[in-house]
């Protein structure tokens, strides 16, 4: 009931994409999603290249349906693209830069590229690019932001500046109703980051996932303060306390923040301990030791609606569950209003 045309193009049963979250969304959350019929995104930030491949191969021998791979272009690797063109990945989900240069090659390895965009002007830049899709994000999103305003609006801004789309919604979006809200503002699709950085399969701390299912939407700000590691790029993190000592200092520049400088933790990433900085760009990814409130815990305004920590292939069969019964109770409603009518003539 809740296919769209996005799934016949892709090969998925339902319209819902878990979001690449850089190493919070590996192999096990990416193969969950897909093989529950929605279509897994991995994180493919931070991986070289050879890692990189054998987190394709790990997804691959998981499930043998389609999924994607996610890059932020300002922080692209030599070869991870071409690693994942050679090795056949369904979908590339890019962002955070002009995904054109990619696009021809992409499709001559019959790879699908989408790319995720915050304005009406990037959706048609990437559109003209020849993207297969673009996902849309409103302010709302957590994580990193392109967005200035909200998907209501949004959505069906670029809906109706590329009608041929297609166009997935993200930022906000946790439940059924959500998803058919986003249907009806002309989405086919749906991606979800903080509701699956709350499933078992994350690879964060469950001090982090408990956090996120403790807060709501009023506890996240949108902000540029943890940019050690990605400068002047907006994204939307819980309050910490990190968050609050720079407040209550002024709100200082960069270089002038407290503590600013000091190693707060230490977190593998590719299989390397790395030294986490205050104000990092990084998250409590599994592993992680050191002080939580000192680094960026990115999470959407879609907290609010977020209230357990659950398997990924549950939260897809919720979430259509949820949706498909909205949809039905909205035909229902209007079944009986016609029939009001009919005997009110
Ligand atoms: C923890 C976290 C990490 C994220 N990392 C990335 C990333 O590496 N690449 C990316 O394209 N988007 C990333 N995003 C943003 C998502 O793509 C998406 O826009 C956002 O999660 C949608 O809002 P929601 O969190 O309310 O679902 C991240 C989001 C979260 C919550």
């Amino acid at each position: 009931m809740l296919k769209t045309p996005l799934c016949h193009q892709i090969g998925i049963d339902y319209p819902i994409f878990s979001a690449g979250m850089g190493p919070a969304a590996g192999p096990e959350l990416t193969a969950a999603v897909s093989n529950a019929g929605g279509c897994g995104v991995m994180g493919g930030l931070f991986l070289p290249p050879p890692i990189l491949r054998q987190a394709i191969h790990k997804i691959r021998s998981l499930t043998d349906k389609p999924f994607g791979v996610n890059f932020v272009l300002t922080l692209l690797q030599p070869g991870q693209i071409e690693v994942c063109l050679e090795e056949q990945v369904p979908l590339l989900v890019l962002f955070w830069g002009d995904p054109s240069p990619y696009v021809a090659a992409a499709h001559r390895h019959k790879t699908q590229v989408f790319s995720q965009v915050g304005s009406v002007a990037e959706a048609i830049a990437a559109h003209n690019a020849g993207v297969d899709a673009v996902i849309v994000q409103g302010i709302e999103a957590g994580g990193h932001v392109k967005s200035r305003i909200s998907l209501s609006t949004i959505v069906p801004a670029v809906v109706e500046a590329v009608p041929t789309g297609p166009v997935i919604a993200a930022g906000g979006i946790a439940t059924g109703r959500g998803v058919v809200s986003a249907l009806s503002l002309g989405a086919q699709g749906v991606s979800m980051g903080t509701r699956f950085l709350c499933s078992t399969e994350a690879a964060v701390t469950d001090a982090y996932k408990e956090r996120v299912v403790s807060s709501t939407a009023e506890d996240t700000v949108y902000t540029t303060l943890f940019d050690v590691g990605w400068a002047d790029a907006p994204h939307r993190v819980l309050r910490n306390t990190a968050f609050a000592e720079w407040e209550r200092a002024g709100r200082p520049a960069h270089g002038q923040r407290p503590g600013e400088g000091t190693i707060v933790g230490t977190v593998p990433i590719a299989g390397t301990m790395m030294e986490v900085p205050k104000y990092a760009a990084i998250i409590p990814l599994t592993d992680f030791q050191g002080d939580m409130e000192s680094v960026a815990l990115y999470a959407g305004e879609s907290c609010s609606l977020v209230h357990d920590i659950k398997p990924a292939a549950q939260i897809v069969r919720d979430v259509v569950q949820e949706a498909e019964a909205a949809i039905a109770n909205r035909c229902l409603e209007q079944v009986a209003t016609m029939r009001l009518k009919q005997t009110a003539n």
